[in-house]
């Protein structure tokens, strides 16, 4: 039983818990940006909430096309939990619009898929968040179209991702961060167009 320990003791050097620190270091000033021009959007009233959604459809939509197209469900098989898309058009279909992809976004490789989970994950955080600002938006057609801030709510999707993230194979780190990096700018380009 104490050499199994040790075995496991003694592993591997590459530490994964590292690369999230590294993709948080390296999306942080973008989140920022994005965090400040979404914030421009009045959630609470009707017309901002609507183009806070379409903002977030417009990166959203070919993002997680793009990861399906890469295979994401090989990596991730609990993907039908994770996508968003769905949610997202059946609250804009609530407010009268439908949802469109507005950014074009580049083919991924296996470290592109983990990267760019990275940031559409992270962003359930960011969406707890803004849940409670649309708690004061006198419009119940807002209050009534929240399945895409509120999904996953209670499933630890964010929590069971950075497990996943520590348990993938080492891979490409550089590569891992350019997507991220590029899921960010998918949004910023999306959010100036809505
Ligand atoms: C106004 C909008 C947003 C706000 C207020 C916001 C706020 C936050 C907050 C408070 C956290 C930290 C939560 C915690 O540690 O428990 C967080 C994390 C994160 N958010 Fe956002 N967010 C917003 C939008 C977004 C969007 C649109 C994305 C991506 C498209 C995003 C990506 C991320 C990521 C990747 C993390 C995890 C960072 C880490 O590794 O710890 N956020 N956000």
């Amino acid at each position: 039983m104490l050499a199994g320990a040790l075995d496991v003791s003694t592993g591997v050097g590459h530490s994964l818990t590292g690369l999230r620190e590294r993709l948080r270091d390296a999306t942080s000033a973008a989140h920022r940006k994005l965090d400040a021009q979404l914030s421009s959007f009045d959630l609470t009233v009707f017309s901002g909430y609507r183009r806070f959604l379409q903002a977030s459809a417009g990166a959203l939509l070919p993002l997680e096309a793009a990861l399906v197209e890469a295979g994401v469900a090989r990596m991730f098989p609990d993907w039908p939990e994770r996508a968003r898309s769905h949610a997202i058009a059946t609250d804009l279909a609530r407010l009268g619009q439908d949802a469109q992809a507005t950014v074009s976004v580049s083919p991924m490789t296996p470290g592109g898929v983990l990267g760019t989970m990275y940031v559409l994950e992270g962003s359930r955080l960011g969406a707890k968040f803004l849940l409670k600002t649309i708690a004061d938006a006198t419009d119940s057609r807002v209050a009534e179209a929240t399945a895409y801030l509120s999904h996953g709510t209670g499933k630890r999707l964010w929590q069971s991702f950075l497990s996943k993230l520590q348990s993938e194979e080492p891979c490409d780190e550089d590569e891992v961060i350019e997507a991220a990096r590029a899921a960010f700018a998918a949004f910023e380009r999306a959010a100036d167009r809505a």
